[in-house]
């Protein structure tokens, strides 16, 4: 892209605060790409990495195993209902695969080879790989590549801010779970439905109303459809609970981990399986029943090891609960934030904001700038000291999830002159 002609140069990092090699520092509003749990060079995360890395640095789950993956799978299962078996990898794509991989071969392993089709909705996102592309059809990202993915069954979110004409919130929700379960009902091929777990975050910040992932789970249960939920971006913390699918009443045969797993200090994700899905893969060896997936990095020990001492520390200083009083922070900024004259709606849920920005109000035309939006946000926000990314016309605010309440302060009021500058740039 023509307007990055060059970049700078993060150097260090101290809790909220990426710092530049020119001596700059900003707040990192992104959480590096949404997976930083406690901050930067947090001393307790860094000594289990070196600590780990004097003991054995990489060795393969190819055949064998390692203490830290081991005690990480018990620490994910116990933290997760109805799971029971983990699947690990490097990074959030690939846990998508393998779920996508893993929720194909169970109806082939139990002989029901015509459920073959997955059910998705419209505007996810679970990676850029091409299944994960296929099954998370962002039209914008992958549009290039529609030929070359796989077809699915794609279904509507209800999406409050953009509620069809003749329709109230509540009944565009019925609507597409009526849509689902007529989709459903008529087709006796679907494997599994794939869904982010409690909201859509890159194809929009689309928060799901109260009960619409607890009735698609319910419905999978009635067609004997496969559920599986995405938490990479979700879980662990993001929207104010552990576990998402736990808050949303729902039950998955198979969820994925990434981002946060680690507080994103290594690259690690995992897939997770209830009984039903992990027995039906085994066998003898010549029942072709074992699932053929691994990668190099399957299993780092060191990634393994931050990731226990990431959960360890999410219980000793109840991370969760610590969120959900900090993001009450963020309620005492809605109305200052929407009475910006180009802020058409803000959602929020738990450590995370996104504020989509309209150039009329009445009509939700989303707002255009000469350069890309995120780059204008990107320049404005260095200026107020913030590092800020846009999805589009929707500004995201996804912090570490252990940010104090004058930090987030700090970054809400610096958001706010942010989005006031850059209305002069709109074209
Ligand atoms: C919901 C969701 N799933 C999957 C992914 C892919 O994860 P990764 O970037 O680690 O491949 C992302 C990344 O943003 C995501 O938001």
């Amino acid at each position: 892209m023509k307007e990055w002609t060059s970049f700078d140069k993060i150097s260090k990092g101290n809790g909220i605060w990426l710092i530049d090699s020119k001596g700059n520092k900003i707040i990192d509003a992104v959480g590096s790409m949404w997976c930083n749990v406690w901050g930067h060079s947090n001393p307790q995360l860094v000594k289990a990495i070196t600590k780990q890395t004097k003991q054995i640095q990489h060795s393969s789950l190819f055949n064998l195993t390692n203490e830290p993956v081991e005690k990480l799978a018990k620490n994910l299962i116990k933290i997760s209902p109805g799971m029971n078996k983990v699947f690990y990898s490097d990074n959030g794509s690939s846990a998508m695969e393998i779920a996508i991989k893993m929720a194909l071969q169970y109806w082939n392993n139990i002989g029901e080879t015509k459920k073959t089709k997955i059910a998705t909705v419209e505007n996810g996102y679970h990676g850029d790989t091409f299944g994960a592309m296929s099954v998370g059809y962002v039209p914008e990202f992958f549009g290039k590549f529609k030929k070359q993915l796989f077809s699915t069954m794609q279904f509507p979110v209800p999406n409050k801010y953009r509620v069809p004409k003749g329709f109230t919130s509540s009944d565009y929700q019925n609507d597409c779970l009526d849509k689902i379960e007529k989709g459903f009902s008529k087709n006796n091929n679907i494997a599994a439905f794939i869904m982010e777990s409690g909201a859509q975050m890159a194809g929009g910040v689309i928060i799901y109303p109260k009960d619409f992932q607890r009735k698609i789970s319910e419905l999978c249960k009635k067609y004997d459809i496969l559920f599986v939920l995405d938490e990479i971006a979700t879980g662990f913390g993001r929207l104010g609970s552990m576990v998402q699918y736990q808050e949303q009443k729902s039950k998955p045969d198979i969820v994925a981990y990434g981002k946060m797993l680690t507080g994103g200090y290594m690259t690690m994700a995992a897939t997770l399986a209830n009984k039903k899905i992990y027995e039906s893969f085994s066998g003898e060896f010549y029942d072709w029943k074992h699932l053929f997936h691994g990668h190099t990095y399957t299993g780092n020990p060191i990634a393994a090891a931050v990731a226990n001492e990431n959960i360890y520390m999410y219980e000793k200083h109840n991370l969760i609960k610590k969120i959900q009083n900090t993001s009450k922070i963020f309620t005492k900024y809605y109305q200052e934030i929407l009475d910006i004259d180009i802020v058409g709606d803000i959602r929020h849920k738990g450590m995370l904001m996104g504020i989509e920005l309209v150039s009329n109000k009445e009509k939700k035309i989303p707002i255009r700038t000469k350069k890309s939006i995120n780059k204008v946000f990107f320049e404005e926000g260095k200026k107020q000291g913030i590092y800020l990314r846009t999805l589009g016309n929707i500004v995201m605010l996804v912090p570490p999830l252990a940010i104090k309440e004058k930090e987030l302060e700090m970054l809400l009021s610096r958001t706010i002159k942010t989005i006031q500058a850059v209305k002069s740039k709109i074209i």
